[in-house]
C-alpha cells in the first residue's frame, strides 16, 4: 500500500487537536471533553479504537489490529470496528456505503490510501478498486467537545456507479450490552416526546421517509451506560444535519459492538454517479458528556449558538414576536392587522408577523398557494400602509410564506402543472388541498428564490416564516437525468435523487436569500416542528416548535426539544384558552411556559380584558430582562414534566452572574405541598439575591440554594412562578 500522509504545522496545544502518530498509524481527536482514536489495521482498514471520556496521553493505544475470525459464521469483518465499512467482503452489519457498478460488481472493501491531518480538520481517503473512493472528512471544536464527521463518495473510475446507501458516518460506543437509547418521537401537534429504552441485540431505526425532517422522529440520539441521570453519568450523543429523508440505525451486534450509523435514508434511495461525480453526505456531529443528559444537551446548545446558527455568537437575542395565525387565521386585512399591531406594540412586542392569508385567492386552505402576490381585496393599498404602521409603532415586520407548495386552484399551477411531484397517470394525494412543487427542478428553485427576493426587495420585510404543511407523496420526477439541469436521458433510479436535490435547493435558496438580504431573518416551520435539525439551523434564526400551543402539553414538547436544541431558537407563543385538549391555564402560566424560549404572542388581543394586558405587559418586560440568560445560558432541567407534579427548569448565564428558575405545578393532590427544588450550576460560596415574582427578595448562598433548595409554595392546579437569582459581588 502506498499511503500519502500530509500533516499541517501544529501550532495549537497538543492537548486539544487532531494528531497522527505515524509509528502506530493512529489518528487521535482530542477535545476538552472527549477523545476519539482511529487506527489503520494490518488490512489497511480504518478502525475505531475508542470514543468516550478524555484519554489525554499517547501511550494507551497500540496499533489497530482486526479481530480474528471466530467461526465460518463470525468472520473477522463482523467483529472488527470499521470506521466506514463498505458493503463488501463478509460484512453483515449496517454498511456506511453500498453501491452497484454498471458491470454488476457490488463489492466494496475500503482501504486507507491518503490522509491530510491538521489540528482541527482531517481528511482520510479510502479506496476500493476501479476508482470507487470515499473521503472521510472530520472537524473538531476542541472547546465545545464536538467532533463532526461526514463522507464524500466519489466515482473516480470509468464506469457509472449507483449509490444505494450513503451514510455520513458511524459512531461506536465502547463494546457492551447494557446501554440505553434516548430519542424523541411524536406526531403533528405532539412532537418531541422522549423515549428511553434499553439497546437490545439487533437494530433500531429512527428515520424520516417524508421528504422533510418530520414530526415523527428527529435526527439525534443519546446513548448512556444505563446509569446516567440529568447531571451525572456517561452519555454519548450525535445529531445529523439534514432536513430531508434521514436515517439513524442503532445496532448492538452479536459481539456487543454498539454502533450508530447515520446519513441519507436508504429507503427509496439511489444516486447515480457518472465518472467524475461525487455525493456529499450531511454533517454528523458527535460528543461525549461525563455529566449526564443535561450536559450533553448544553454541549449541543452551545454548538448551535456558537457555530451553527447564522451569525453564531454574534447573532442577536430573539425579539418578542406577535403572530396573527391563531387570532385571524386566513382572515387578514389591513384594518384588522393594524388593530392587532397597535395592541401588540402596547405590550412591548418587537416583531409583528402576519401569517397565512395575505396573498393570491387565499381565503381558506383551498386556493392561492404559489401566487405570492398581495391579495388586493384584503389589502387594496398593498402592504406598505400596514408595514409602515408596524414600523411606526416601533416593530419590525415579518411575513408568512409556504414557497414549496401549490394549490391546484392557483395561477401558478395553471401555468406549470408539470412542476409538481407526481407519477404521471397515477393519482396524486392532495393533503390540505395542496401539492408539493418539485424543488429539485432548477426552474422551481429559481421561481421560489425570485418570489422571495421580490417580496424582500419590494417591502420592508425583516423576517420570513417559511412553512411547509405536508409531506411528500408520489415523489415522481419524470424529467430527471443523471446530471441535474442537463438534458440527458435518465433512468427510473435518477428520479430518486429528488430526496437529496430537493433539500439541497431548499438550502441553496435560504443561503442566497440571506446573502442578498443580510438583515433578513427566517423561521423554519413545517406544520409546527417537522423541520428542525442541525442542517436547517445553518440558515434560520428560530424554529416553530409545535402547532400545539397549549401550555401544559408544551412543557413536555419543550423538554424533548431541549434535549437537542437551544432555548434561543425555540419559538413559543402565548395563545388563548381553552386551547387544545379544551384546557384552560392562567395567563401567567402560559407566559412563563413560553418565556423559556423565544417568547411570542399568538392570542387574539381583540378579546383580551384590561387585566390580561396588565399581566402581559409585566411578563414581556420581565422577559426582556432575563432573556440573555434564558436564550444564551446553560439549561438545567431540574424536574421533568414526565416525572411528577412539578416541572422546573433553571437557566444559568454563561458568566454565572444570573440564574433564572421557572417552576410549574400541574395538579395538586391530597393537599400535598410541592417538592423542594434544588438548584444547579451555582457558585457554592457566592451569595445570590433571590427575587421572587412580586419583587420579594432574599439572600442565600449558592450552597444553600443547591443543597437546601427552595420551597416555592406552589399551590393548586397550574400554579407557576419564576425566580431570578443575581450573584452578589
Ligand atoms: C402551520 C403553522 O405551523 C401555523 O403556525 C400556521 O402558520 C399555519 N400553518 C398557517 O397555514
Amino acid at each position: 500500500m502506498r499511503l500519502v500522509i500530509l500533516l499541517a504545522a501544529f501550532a495549537v496545544s497538543v492537548s486539544a487537536q487532531i494528531t497522527y502518530q505515524a509509528e502506530r498509524h493512529l489518528i487521535t481527536f482530542q477535545t476538552a471533553s472527549s477523545t476519539m482514536v482511529l487506527g489503520v489495521n494490518e488490512r489497511h482498514e480504518l478502525q475505531t479504537l475508542y470514543w468516550g471520556a478524555p484519554v489525554p496521553g499517547t501511550i494507551d493505544f497500540g496499533e489497530a489490529h482486526s479481530t480474528p475470525d471466530r467461526s465460518s459464521f463470525d468472520p473477522s469483518q463482523t467483529r472488527t470496528r470499521e470506521e466506514f465499512p463498505g458493503w463488501g467482503g463478509a460484512r453483515y452489519y449496517e454498511p456506511a456505503v453500498k453501491i452497484t457498478r454498471a458491470d454488476g460488481d457490488r463489492d466494496v472493501v475500503l482501504k486507507v490510501r491518503a490522509m491530510n491531518i491538521t489540528p482541527t480538520a482531517a481528511k482520510i481517503g479510502l479506496e476500493d478498486k476501479d476508482g470507487v473512493a470515499v473521503d472521510l472528512l472530520y472537524r473538531i471544536w476542541p472547546e465545545l467537545g464536538i467532533i463532526e464527521k461526514h463522507s464524500v463518495i466519489r466515482n473516480a473510475g470509468k464506469q457509472n456507479i449507483n449509490v444505494e446507501s450513503a451514510q455520513s458516518g458511524v459512531w461506536y460506543m465502547p463494546p457492551g450490552d447494557n446501554y440505553r437509547l434516548t430519542y424523541v418521537s411524536g406526531r403533528w401537534a405532539a412532537e418531541d416526546q422522549i423515549s428511553r429504552e434499553p439497546v437490545h441485540p439487533g437494530a433500531k431505526v429512527l428515520e424520516s421517509r417524508r421528504g422533510n425532517t418530520s414530526h415523527n422522529a428527529n435526527p439525534w440520539f443519546m446513548i448512556d451506560d444505563s446509569h446516567a441521570t440529568e447531571e451525572t453519568g456517561r452519555v454519548w450523543f450525535g445529531a445529523l444535519a439534514w432536513s430531508g429523508n434521514w436515517r439513524l440505525s442503532i445496532e448492538q451486534t452479536p459481539y456487543n459492538q454498539v454502533r450508530v450509523t447515520g446519513g441519507f435514508n436508504t429507503f427509496d434511495f439511489a444516486y447515480t454517479l457518472l465518472p467524475g461525480m461525487s455525493l456529499e453526505t450531511p454533517a454528523f456531529y458527535g460528543g461525549y458528556s461525563g455529566q449526564g443528559f443535561g450536559e450533553a444537551s448544553r454541549m449541543l446548545h452551545r454548538l448551535e449558538r456558537e457555530e451553527i446558527l447564522p451569525g453564531g455568537v454574534k447573532s442577536r437575542l430573539r425579539p418578542v414576536l406577535y403572530n396573527s395565525w391563531e387570532a385571524t387565521t386566513f382572515h387578514v386585512d389591513e384594518p384588522g392587522q393594524k388593530a392587532l399591531a397597535a395592541k401588540a406594540a402596547s405590550l412591548g412586542v418587537e416583531l409583528f408577523v402576519m401569517d397565512d392569508g395575505w396573498f393570491g385567492k387565499r381565503n381558506n386552505d383551498h386556493a392561492g398557494l404559489g401566487d405570492w402576490f398581495v391579495n388586493k381585496a384584503k389589502f387594496p393599498n398593498d402592504l406598505q400602509p400596514l408595514i409602515g404602521e408596524v414600523n411606526r409603532l416601533g416593530m419590525d415586520f415579518g411575513l408568512w410564506v409556504e414557497p414549496e407548495m401549490v394549490n391546484p386552484d392557483s395561477d401558478l399551477y395553471r401555468a406549470h402543472p408539470d412542476w409538481v411531484l407526481n407519477f404521471p397517470n397515477r393519482p396524486r394525494s392532495e393533503l390540505r388541498n395542496q401539492l408539493v412543487l418539485n424543488l429539485a427542478l432548477p426552474d422551481v428553485r429559481d421561481f421560489i428564490l425570485d418570489a422571495l427576493d421580490r417580496l424582500a426587495t419590494t417591502y420592508n420585510i425583516k423576517y420570513f416564516k417559511w412553512d411547509m404543511n405536508r409531506s411528500f407523496s408520489e415523489p415522481g420526477w419524470d424529467s430527471a437525468s443523471p446530471v441535474v439541469g442537463l438534458k440527458m436521458p435518465g433512468t427510473p433510479d435518477d428520479q430518486k435523487k429528488v430526496w437529496v436535490e430537493y433539500v439541497r435547493n431548499y438550502y441553496d435558496i435560504l443561503q442566497k436569500l440571506r446573502a442578498k438580504h443580510p438583515k433578513l431573518e427566517i423561521e423554519s416551520c413545517s406544520g409546527g416542528g417537522a423541520r428542525i435539525d442541525l442542517g436547517v439551523l445553518k440558515y434560520v434564526d428560530e424554529v416553530w416548535t409545535s402547532d400545539n400551543t397549549e401550555a401544559f402539553d408544551r412543557l413536555r414538547i419543550q423538554e424533548g426539544f431541549s434535549y437537542a436544541y437551544a432555548p434561543k431558537i425555540m419559538s413559543s407563543w402565548v395563545t388563548d384558552v381553552p386551547n387544545m385538549n379544551g384546557r384552560s391555564t392562567p395567563l401567567q402560566y402560559r407566559f412563563l411556559v413560553a418565556m423559556q424560549g423565544a417568547l411570542g404572542i399568538g392570542a387574539n388581543l381583540n378579546k383580551w380584558a384590561d387585566a390580561d394586558f396588565t399581566v402581559a405587559k409585566s411578563m414581556v418586560a420581565l422577559d426582556k430582562q432575563i432573556r440573555p440568560t434564558v436564550q444564551t445560558g446553560n439549561l438545567y432541567r431540574l424536574m421533568s414534566p414526565r416525572d411528577g407534579d412539578v416541572t422546573a427548569n433553571e437557566y444559568v448565564a454563561q458568566d454565572g452572574k444570573q440564574a433564572v428558575l421557572f417552576a410549574f405545578r400541574h395538579s395538586q393532590e391530597y393537599d400535598l405541598p410541592a417538592p423542594t427544588i434544588y438548584l444547579e450550576g451555582l457558585d457554592s460560596r457566592a451569595t445570590y439575591t433571590v427575587t421572587y415574582l412580586g419583587d420579594r427578595t432574599e439572600q442565600h448562598t449558592g450552597a444553600y440554594l443547591m443543597h437546601n433548595g427552595l420551597d416555592l409554595n406552589l399551590k393548586g392546579d397550574y400554579a407557576s412562578t419564576v425566580v431570578v437569582l443575581n450573584r452578589d459581588h
